[in-house]
């Protein structure tokens, strides 16, 4: 709730790249609701690379498309899907209508290049994801420990 939050006041002082001129705030159902959960990053083994993992769900009717992440401690962030095992770099996810995009260990997987400082558990990861129609959203993720486990808390 708090990143949301936060997100939604970073959206509204932003960047004005793609705005659209008389879209004054309504609840236009063309458009995607999306949210953020789940989010956590394990603390990376190496210095050069870390995995990220998050839920992004849509509340509206409007698919939307996840096109790029980027964060403020690696070079690069690739966005990769598990396919049988062999892991594929894909430029963009879709967030279906009243769905969800899931990205979690042993599937679809955010991946920290070149990274500026390694991130040590207890710290948080600003993250800013780009959608194909959704203004973008900034979040914090929480770096938990190496062997962090969702379904268990730890
Ligand atoms: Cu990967």
């Amino acid at each position: 709730m708090t990143a949301l939050a936060a997100a939604t006041a970073l959206a509204g002082c932003g960047s004005g790249s793609s705005g659209s001129p008389g879209s004054s705030g309504s609840s236009d159902a063309s458009r995607a609701e999306l949210s953020v959960s789940a989010s956590y990053m394990p603390q990376p083994v190496s210095a050069d690379m870390a995995a990220g993992f998050l839920t992004i769900a849509n509340r509206s009717g409007a698919k939307d498309e996840l096109t790029s992440v980027s964060s403020d401690i690696a070079g690069q962030v690739t966005m990769h899907s598990t396919v049988g095992g062999a892991m594929e770099e894909k430029t963009s996810f879709a967030v279906p209508a009243h769905g969800q995009l899931v990205f979690k260990s042993g599937g679809n997987h955010l991946m920290f290049e070149k990274l500026k400082r390694k991130p040590e558990q207890g710290q948080k990861v600003t993250l800013k994801l780009t959608f194909a129609k959704s203004g973008p959203l900034t979040v914090e993720i929480p770096v938990k420990s190496a062997t962090y486990n969702p379904s268990t808390g730890h």
